[in-house]
């Protein structure tokens, strides 16, 4: 978005108040995370008063799920652009600058990527994301995202590829490949579709390109081939995320998860044993409708086998339109109790992850200054954020780094 932006004549800014455009990207997936959108353009509509040039516009999920609502409950917004519709900002600002009010959340037969500027060739941050995927046709029967991102697509890999090559010419060492269903990637390669191993394989042996990563993946297609690649690519971090959600069966029918709480666990002991250093990483959703207090304890007895490096969890949130709304309600009590037990548990799982690293030498990534004079924080393979002492020129440089402490949210360590 800053980039089509950039291209018809915007500059970025740090202060709201010096704007004449101010977007708000948004995320959809649960309420409270939409309900802010309405309170934020409730207090940015002020600034309007200062200065009569100032155009709101609303970008992402929420602006794909409820683009009309929002133009009628705040009358202050001038622009509504649906995630699949950035590449048509530049003509929506124009026309919102003349005075109209407009919305896009069509979902375009023409590729959005292929009409995004790359803008000119400006030096970027080492670590950088890139979309290979977008859309999702799991149809989780909690999940908006089927619906706000719409059916599943890959990016053709020759397109990645080229990428991949102009970020690292950009400065970047470290790329997360991302996609809403990321290990369902099938992208058009020269010689038929590439799986995500193929696609992954192939970066690596783009030069200067030293670390892979890619979320979000769901069991159902950790293919064979990708199994493989986690085991054998050295530039692949041995980190993976992969969101089991419930560890009860009957929940995860109802969910219409496609697996059960064992085929998971014995996924996640092949992975294990192609990759022995693999750090785990999950999402949970507690109080899905209809569930016991025995459909939690499964959960809580998943996590107990599993064992998480890292893990977000949620409350069950009724979204509109996906088929478990409304349905066989769990109360908020209780919903909040299985969620505190759950995080509990965790977080003694994601302490001694961390607090295992102390002694170690770990590989990080340094991206930027840390809070502390001549300090530099980076990341590890485990993409725990660690903190050295070390000279700025080390910034997009991978060092190995002994830990000396956990702290409550990084480690720190000395350079070896
Ligand atoms: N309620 C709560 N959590 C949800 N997620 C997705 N939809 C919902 C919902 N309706 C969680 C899932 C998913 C993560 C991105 O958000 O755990 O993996
Ligand atoms: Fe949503 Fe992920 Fe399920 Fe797709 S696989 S419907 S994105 S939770």
């Amino acid at each position: 978005m800053a980039a089509a932006l950039g291209a018809s004549g915007y500059d970025a800014t740090d202060r709201a108040e010096e704007a004449d455009m101010i977007l708000l990207n948004t995320c959809h997936i649960r309420e409270k995370a939409a309900e802010k959108v309405y309170s934020e353009l409730g207090r940015l509509k002020a600034l309007k008063l200062d200065n009569p040039d100032l155009r709101i516009g609303v970008a992402g999920c929420v602006a794909q799920a409820e683009g009309n609502e929002i133009m009628r409950r705040q009358p202050a917004v001038d622009l509504v652009v649906g995630p699949q519709a950035y590449h048509r900002l530049p003509e929506m600002a124009r026309r919102a600058a003349a005075g109209d009010r407009v919305i896009d959340t069509e979902f375009p037969a023409e590729d959005k990527f292929d009409h995004l500027p790359r803008g000119p060739k400006m030096r970027r941050a080492p670590a950088a994301f890139l979309t290979v995927q977008e859309g999702c046709d799991k149809f989780c029967a909690f999940c908006v995202v089927p619906y706000t991102r719409g059916a599943e697509v890959s990016r053709p890999a020759s397109r990645i590829l080229a990428e991949a090559r102009d970020l690292v010419e950009r400065g970047v060492v470290e790329i997360t490949l991302l996609g809403q269903n990321v290990n369902a990637y099938h992208g058009a390669g020269p010689d038929g579709d590439w799986s995500l191993a193929r696609l992954i394989r192939e970066l690596a042996r783009v030069d200067g390109l030293e670390r892979i990563r890619f979320t979000t993946s769901h069991p159902g297609d950790m293919a064979d081939d990708l199994i493989e690649a986690i085991g054998s690519e050295a530039r692949l971090m041995p980190y993976l995320h992969l969101p089991v959600q419930s560890g009860s069966d009957r929940i995860l029918a109802a969910m219409n998860r496609k697996h059960t709480a064992e085929s998971y666990i014995r996924l996640i002991e092949r992975i294990r044993a192609a990759r022995p250093d693999l750090m785990l990483s999950g999402d949970f959703i507690v109080g899905f409708p209809g569930e016991t207090e025995a459909d939690f304890a499964d959960t809580m007895a998943l996590v107990d086998e599993v064992v998480y490096g890292q893990a977000y969890s949620f409350k069950y949130s009724p979204r509109p339109g996906t088929p478990a709304a409304g349905k066989d309600p769990v109360p908020d009590v209780d919903k909040s109790d299985r969620l505190a037990r759950l995080q509990a548990l965790l977080g003694v799982q994601q302490r001694a992850a961390q607090d295992a690293m102390v002694g170690r030498v770990v590989q990080v990534l340094f991206e930027r200054a840390g809070r502390r004079e001549g300090q530099l924080v980076g990341k590890s393979e485990y993409l725990h954020a660690v903190h050295a002492i070390c000279d700025v020129s080390s910034i997009g440089r991978i060092l190995p780094v002994r830990i000396t402490e956990s702290a409550p949210n990084s480690l720190a360590g000395v350079l070896v």
